[in-house]
């Protein structure tokens, strides 16, 4: 990749982002082994915000079912490999363009926690069960971790090579803890030149209610475990809920 320019920045954003994965996140391989396992029996799966496909793309290749992996990122999507069965669509969960049916929705790595209010879950969770066949799962993977984060100055978080960019990428961070979500600043940098910079807000778990929330979207909560993340990632839940008949 050349020198960013503005229209560049998402397509920096999404590489950037598989970088920090690749370095930050060897532990959280592990998820892909659990939504393997859990999603064994289903045919027709559904990916709410699947990013560059670290997880759709492996649920697909795996009996080559037909997988859609939507993601609010184009730029993201785009360096999503594909894979016999798998279909990105790029879409905004609060409103699917999507009619199903589906035999289970992942909603993989606090994904959820990206829609900071009440009403956004609502609406995505709503959507979810529209187009889930009645009796259907969605398994929606949460984190405490964000709850807990202090207040932090700018500070280096991260510096490696990354190929993309044919240097060492550092990343600095700064960290927000606001009444009911945690602001992430990150600053891309190579050297004094600025790649991208990125905000992410992440809603508390303590926010969430995933129970009334899945019920009142119509779903049954039918279990909370820890998932992939009981030895590596305590912090981490896993909330199963069926689509009500
Ligand atoms: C934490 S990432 C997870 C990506 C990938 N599944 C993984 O595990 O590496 C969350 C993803 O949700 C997407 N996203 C955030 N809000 C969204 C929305 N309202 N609708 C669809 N996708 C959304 C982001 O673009 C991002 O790629």
């Amino acid at each position: 990749m050349s020198a960013p320019t503005a229209p560049d920045a998402a397509a920096w954003e999404a590489s950037l982002y598989d970088w920090h994965n690749d370095h930050r996140l060897r532990r959280q391989q592990a998820d892909i082994a659990y939504w393997l396992t859990v999603t064994e029996e289903d045919e027709r799966l559904l990916v709410l915000g699947a990013g560059t496909g670290r997880v759709a793309v492996p649920l697909a290749e795996h009996r080559h079912r037909s997988v859609t992996a939507v993601d609010a990122s184009l730029a993201r999507l785009r360096r999503m490999p594909r894979a016999p069965g798998l279909t990105p669509v790029c879409a905004d969960m609060r409103e699917l363009p999507l009619h199903g049916p589906f035999d289970a929705a992942v909603v993989p790595y606090s994904t959820l926690q990206l829609l900071l209010t009440a009403p956004d879950r609502h609406r995505a969770l709503t959507e979810a069960a529209r187009v889930l066949r009645p009796g259907a799962y969605i398994h929606i993977d949460v984190s405490g971790n964000f709850d807990a984060r202090a207040a932090t100055d700018w500070h280096l978080a991260l510096a490696e090579p990354c190929p993309a960019a044919g240097a060492t990428v550092e990343e600095w961070e700064r960290q927000t803890p606001m009444s009911d979500h945690v602001l992430i600043e990150k600053s891309f940098r190579i050297g004094e030149q600025v790649l991208t910079e990125v905000q992410e807000r992440w809603a508390y778990l303590g926010s969430l209610r995933t129970e009334a929330a899945l019920d009142r979207a119509g779903f049954d909560l039918t279990g909370t475990d820890h998932g992939y993340g009981a030895e590596a990632s305590p912090h981490r839940l896993i909330h199963h809920g069926r689509r009500r008949h």
